[in-house]
């Protein structure tokens, strides 16, 4: 097991991560010594919050678990309501806390739950999905989406630990598993040179699920976001570099109605930006290279989306607009090093995004 403390300027929490993490979340509980738990999970992993119910059981603890449909859509103001009268009817006081079991939708959705009850009781963050473990788990972003607006409604609430055990990672479905990886890219692209190699050098124990590598690669995963939303936990400056790739795939998302996974959105996202770099000279034909073979060898290949060109294109002039015509493009100048604010003259885009969507 590996442990990090994640300093945030509203507080510092621990973060465990290894494999069968039982008696760690026992004693995490115990020590935290909560008046209830209320366990939050969806369907689909209503098995590993049984598993942490009866783990913490030893605490002499009441808990009880309430399990939303599993799905994105799941992420609404109706469930927040569902989670709330949850824990209204387990009385959570103020000196009780929350457990969010599960992906990055539960997660989202309890956190936001947990940070409004009883204006902010403690909550405790056990992701079962590797891009929950690599990113949403970490760093307090908590939310709901909106009828027309991902994550419109949400509030930044740290949680008071966050337990990853990689053992989950095993029961997750091929394709969520791998799409996870584009996120594990962004951070060995964007900010450690590091995590690249240790991701060239392993890609297919990795994709075999090799939980011991996935647990080097989870830590630096974690330590490279850890550093930022140490710096800047209310993302108004550095912690933009989180956003490498998301522009351009963040456009493809909303330009294909979310056909497109995030995961695979991204991934184009960081092909656009890497050669939106290139033709504006600011990293060299390498980085977009080896950036493109390490996606490949990670089951995230270079076949362009089906997608509209336009459509992504205005998705992307939208998003420009939302900043005030700030910049949000994210460029790699070379591999563990990318750099926020760069302004893009539109031909570029327009010349990068077509060829890359051809
Ligand atoms: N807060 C943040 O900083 C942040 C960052 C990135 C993403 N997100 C959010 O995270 C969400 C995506 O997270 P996700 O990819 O984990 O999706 P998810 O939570 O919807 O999980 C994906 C699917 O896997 C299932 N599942 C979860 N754990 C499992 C397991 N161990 N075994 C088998 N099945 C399992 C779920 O039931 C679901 O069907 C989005 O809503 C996104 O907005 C938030
Ligand atoms: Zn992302």
């Amino acid at each position: 097991m590996v442990r990090l403390i994640l300093d945030s300027p509203s507080g510092g929490y621990p973060v465990l991560m290894g494999t069968n993490l039982q008696r760690e979340l026992r004693n995490v509980i115990t020590r935290m010594d909560p008046t209830g738990a209320a366990i939050v999970t969806d369907t689909n992993v209503r098995p590993w919050a049984v598993k942490v119910a009866k783990a913490i059981k030893g605490a002499g603890l009441k808990t009880a678990i309430h399990a939303i449909p599993a799905g994105e859509r799941s992420k609404s103001m109706l469930q927040l309501q569902g989670v709330l009268s949850f824990l209204e009817r387990q009385q959570i006081d103020r000196g009780g806390c929350v457990i969010a079991v599960g992906g990055g939708m539960v997660g989202d959705l309890a956190g936001l739950a947990a940070s409004m009850w009883q204006r902010g009781v403690r909550l405790v963050a056990v992701p079962t999905t590797l891009l929950a473990m690599v990113d949403s788990s970490v760093g307090g972003k908590t939310g709901v989406n909106g009828r027309r607006s991902k994550n419109a409604i949400g509030s930044f609430w740290q949680p008071s630990a966050v337990i990853s055990d990689l053992a989950a990672i095993e029961t997750l479905p091929a394709p969520g598993y791998r799409d996870a990886f584009a996120e594990v890219v962004k951070y060995a692209v964007a900010m450690d040179r590091g995590l690249f190699e240790l991701l060239e050098r392993n890609a297919p124990r990795l994709l075999e699920r090799d939980l011991s590598m996935l647990e080097r690669v989870l830590f630096r995963c974690v330590a490279a976001k850890a550093l930022i939303v140490a710096k800047d936990e209310r993302d108004r400056g550095p912690r933009a570099i989180l956003n490498y790739g998301h522009t351009a795939g963040h456009a493809l998302e909303a330009a294909t109605g979310f056909r497109v996974t995030h995961g695979r959105a991204v991934a184009f996202g960081m092909r656009v930006a890497a050669r939106i770099a290139l033709a504006m000279d600011l990293c060299s034909k390498r980085v977009v290279d080896s950036q493109d073979a390490l996606l490949g060898s990670l089951g995230l290949p270079d076949t362009a989306p089906r997608a509209d060109p336009k459509r992504v294109l205005a998705a992307i002039a939208l998003d420009k607009k939302a900043r005030r015509g700030k910049v949000a493009w994210v460029m790699p100048r070379r591999i563990g090093h990318a750099e926020i604010g760069h302004s893009v003259p539109g031909a570029i885009i327009r010349r990068v995004v077509t060829r890359s969507l051809a």
